[in-house]
This record gives C-alpha cells, sequence and structure tokens, in this order.
C-alpha cells in the first residue's frame, strides 16, 4: 500500500466522560507533506485532536480520514505504520541506545539506525556517551538529560517511514544549543510528512502551512502566522502577550 497521508477531520465531536464535549465540530484538511500547527491556551484540545488521530479514542461524532479512508475501516496496525510519534513523554526502555531507537522497525540495520541518528541530530552526542551506541539507558533513559531523550525519540521517528508524523512539542527548558539541535531534527523528520505539530514556542511554527487556534474545543482561527498576525485576534495575543 502507499500512503499520501492526507489527514481530513470533518465535524469531529468528543469527549472523554460523557456529556462533556472536549472538542466540538472540528473540521480540517491537511495535503500531503503540510504542516499543520495547534495552538491554544492549556486544556484547550490540542492533544486530544491528536488522541483521536492516533484512535486512542473513538469520536463521537465525524470521521477522521487519511487519504480519504475514515480511519476505522483500517486496522489499529496499519494506522501505527502510517503515522509516527514525537510525543512529550519519551519512552525509552532499559537497553542499548542502538535498541531504543530502532524500536518498532526491528529489520532496520545498524547503519539505517545510525542515519535515522543523524537526522535527527542525535548522533553526536551519542558518540560521546560512554559505550556509544552501545551505551545501556537506564530505566526511561534516567541517565541523559531531557534534551538527549527527546532526541532519541525524535531518531526513532526518523526511522519510521510513516508519511505522517504527530508531534506534541516538549515545553520543558533545556539549553539554547539542545533546543537548537531539537529544533533542526524536527524539521529535517518533517520534511515530506505531513505533520501536525503542538507548538509551545510559538517561534517553531511560524513556517506552517497553516495554524489553529483552539479554544474550549473549537478552533477559533485559522490562517497562516502572517493571516493570522494581521487579522489580530487571539493569535496575535498569543504571540505578542
Ligand atoms: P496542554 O497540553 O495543557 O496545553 O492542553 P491541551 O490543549 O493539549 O488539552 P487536552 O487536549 O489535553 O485536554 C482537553 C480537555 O480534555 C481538558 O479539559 C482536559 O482536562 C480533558 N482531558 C484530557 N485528557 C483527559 C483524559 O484522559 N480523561 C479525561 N476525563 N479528561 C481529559
Ligand atoms: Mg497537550
Amino acid at each position: 500500500e502507499n500512503v499520501q497521508g492526507e489527514i481530513g477531520m470533518e465535524h469531529v465531536t468528543f469527549g472523554y466522560l460523557e456529556n462533556q464535549p472536549v472538542l466540538k465540530d472540528i473540521s480540517l484538511h491537511a495535503k500531503k507533506g503540510q504542516k499543520i500547527a495547534f495552538v491554544g491556551s492549556t486544556g484547550a484540545g490540542k492533544t486530544t485532536i491528536t488522541n483521536l488521530l492516533n484512535r486512542f479514542y473513538e469520536i463521537w461524532e465525524g470521521k477522521i480520514t487519511i487519504d480519504g479512508v475514515d480511519i476505522r475501516e483500517n486496522g489499529l496496525e496499519s494506522l501505527r505504520e502510517n503515522i509516527a510519534l514525537v510525543l512529550q513523554d519519551t519512552h525509552l526502555f532499559t537497553g542499548t541506545v542502538m535498541e531504543n531507537i530502532r524500536y518498532g522497525r526491528l529489520d532496520a540495520a545498524d547503519e539505517e539506525v545510525i542515519a535515522a541518528a543523524k537526522t535527527a541530530n542525535a548522533d553526536a552526542f551519542i558518540r560521546r556517551l560512554q559505550n556509544g551506541y552501545d551505551t545501556v539507558l537506564e530505566g526511561d533513559g534516567a541517565n541523559l538529560s531531557q534534551g538527549q531523550r527527546q532526541l532519541l525519540n525524535i531518531a526513532r521517528a526518523a526511522l519510521s517511514k510513516a508519511p505522517v508524523l504527530v508531534m506534541d512539542e516538549a515545553t520543558s527548558s533545556v539549553d539554547t544549543i539542545t533546543e537548537r539541535q531539537i529544533q533542526e531534527g524536527m524539521d529535517a523528520l518533517m520534511k515530506d510528512r505531513t505533520t501536525f505539530v503542538i507548538a509551545h514556542r510559538l517561534s517553531t511554527i511560524r513556517n506552517s502551512d497553516m495554524i489553529m487556534v483552539l479554544e474550549h474545543g473549537r478552533i477559533i482561527e485559522r490562517g497562516t502566522h502572517t493571516e493570522l498576525l494581521q487579522r489580530q485576534g487571539r493569535y496575535y495575543e498569543l504571540y505578542t502577550g
């Protein structure tokens, strides 16, 4: 199968608890390779949108499609293959750096893993670890910094061939050098993939094809960075505030 990664949401409504919708009538369309950013205050529903795209929950109303096909029609396995995730919590296990990056792509040769680490800007710090790619990570990467764990997450996603990428940006304060490395890694990762990015630092999403501003579960503004600034609405407030 050759998935392009077009994403559609049509009148999606959902809540975690009965009669308490947290997303209301969400409609959007992402063309192949586009970068769609979600911004809005805490609790607005940003993570919930990506939860639904991943089918972690079932929607109440509406539908979500990939390449025009309802995501409920194909199995979860195909969905997992088509969506790469870089989430805020890193999911590292006790094992070597090599094994941690290879996770999910057990067929990948060492060279491919290293190439993915280079794409993610993780190769340099890995080589400085005591045993390089053979360094054993303690439970959930406790012997790494937060920024380094994030770079491993990005490397793992870079190894994935999924045409769709979902990123929930880390809010955490890492040093500016690591932050720049993370940003470069993410940029490389987004290239040629349809990306949903939840941005906490608005500076990182200025170049998005479309920015969605969420408030109380609704998209209240949408447009490019320039369009939204001109509008002087909520995005303008968030950006200048
Ligand atoms: P930040 O990550 O804080 O910026 O917020 P967000 O925009 O990602 O909000 P999110 O989508 O996580 O939450 C939207 C609403 O759903 C909030 O009112 C949450 O309290 C609620 N919510 C999120 N996850 C759960 C859950 O697992 N169970 C329940 N019952 N409510 C949830
Ligand atoms: Mg969130």
